[in-house]
């Protein structure tokens, strides 16, 4: 169903870290079954992932879905923390004293994790597979590599794109601090811009969902929207889920889901998770917090104009022959 093929170019040496030593490309090969109902045909690129992976595409692509399932699908950094916490809440009658009592990650589970993560002993296929009903499920796979019944039991998907360059800035911080990444920022941003970085290519990614935005069961959202407008992105939200609240409620809910807010949730602040990780990756103790800034245009002050020039010219060729843009 899959092939696999190691990456071994200097770059990809070069981008080697303790949360995932060695890479492969993941090439789905059976395209009988197509996600699109537009009759256009789909050439699903290779994603790149930890080669640790290999053990796991054909059980994560049988992975059985329940039509009252709710996914939560972005490439990495996209807002998906944020996201999971708003979309569990609307779905869940405003339940916070949940929210507050049940960290998040157990709530709306990573499905993928324990398949990537180098030194991760968790069974998270079963950990998702377990939830109570309706299962709330995180994944940062592309479509190519989600599994097949997304397509036949269509539950709600949630899909959330944030623009590559701001992606670009929040990934570094990650893949140095959490997956433990002590190789060069010029490296790293080469990776992406060559689509050798974990869960890459990234704009493929956004275009595959975007093909199915009009899909009934398909809400696709982008951080820059929740940034500005979180209000008017929560009436689109509870509008997807067949929710109504009052205006007292959704100010509520807007409050809580606020970065200051979140940022203080032990719940959703995901300290716990990244002290794990940093302890496991070799970065106990170093200075970094997963809510790190929270903004738009944080590119602007990381990058230099080059690099953000370099990332103008990616985005505009991979975008050629789409009506999708990426929010600024
Ligand atoms: P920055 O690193 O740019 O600060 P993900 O959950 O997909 O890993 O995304 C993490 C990014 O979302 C981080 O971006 C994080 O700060 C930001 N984020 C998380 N919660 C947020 C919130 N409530 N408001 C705004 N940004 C948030």
């Amino acid at each position: 169903m899959f092939s696999f093929k190691s990456l071994d170019s200097d770059l990809a040496k070069s981008l080697s870290c303790p949360g995932a030593p060695t890479f492969i490309e993941v090439q789905l090969e059976d395209l009988t079954e197509s996600p699109f109902t537009d009759g256009e045909s789909w050439n699903p690129t290779a994603c790149v992932l930890p080669a640790k992976y290999q053990q796991f595409a054909d059980k994560v692509r049988n992975f059985e879905v329940y039509e009252d399932d709710v996914w939560i699908i972005t490439f990495p950094k996209c807002g998906t923390t944020w996201t999971q916490e708003m979309v569990w809440l609307v779905d869940h009658d405003l339940d916070y004293s949940t929210a507050k009592r049940v960290n998040l990650n157990r709530r709306s589970v990573y499905l993928e994790i324990g398949c990537i993560a180098h030194n991760l002993p968790v069974d998270s296929l079963a950990n998702a597979a377990n939830l109570p009903r309706p299962r709330h499920i995180k994944s940062h796979l592309p479509l190519a590599l989600l599994p097949k019944q997304l397509w036949t039991v269509k539950p709600k998907l949630v899909y959330v794109s944030r623009n590559p360059k701001d992606v670009a800035v929040s990934y570094l911080h990650h893949y140095q601090m959490i997956m433990g990444y002590r190789g060069s920022k010029e490296n790293f941003l080469e990776g992406l811009l060559t689509d050798k970085i974990v869960y890459c290519p990234q704009i493929s990614h956004a275009l595959d969902f975007w093909r199915l935005h009009n899909e009934q069961n398909v809400l696709f959202l982008t951080y820059e929207q929740m940034k500005r407008d979180l209000r008017t992105v929560l009436e689109r939200v509870c509008g997807f889920f067949g929710k109504q609240y009052t205006n007292e409620q959704l100010d509520e809910l807007v409050y809580h889901l606020s970065f200051d807010q979140m940022k203080k949730n032990p719940a959703t602040n995901n300290v716990d998770m990244v002290a794990g990780a940093m302890q496991m990756n070799g970065r106990a103790g170093e200075k970094f917090k997963f809510m790190r800034k929270g903004e738009i245009g944080d590119h602007k002050t990381e990058l230099s104009a080059e690099t953000i020039a370099n990332f103008d010219k990616f985005i505009e060729r991979e975008l050629i022959g789409s009506d999708f843009r990426f929010d600024q």
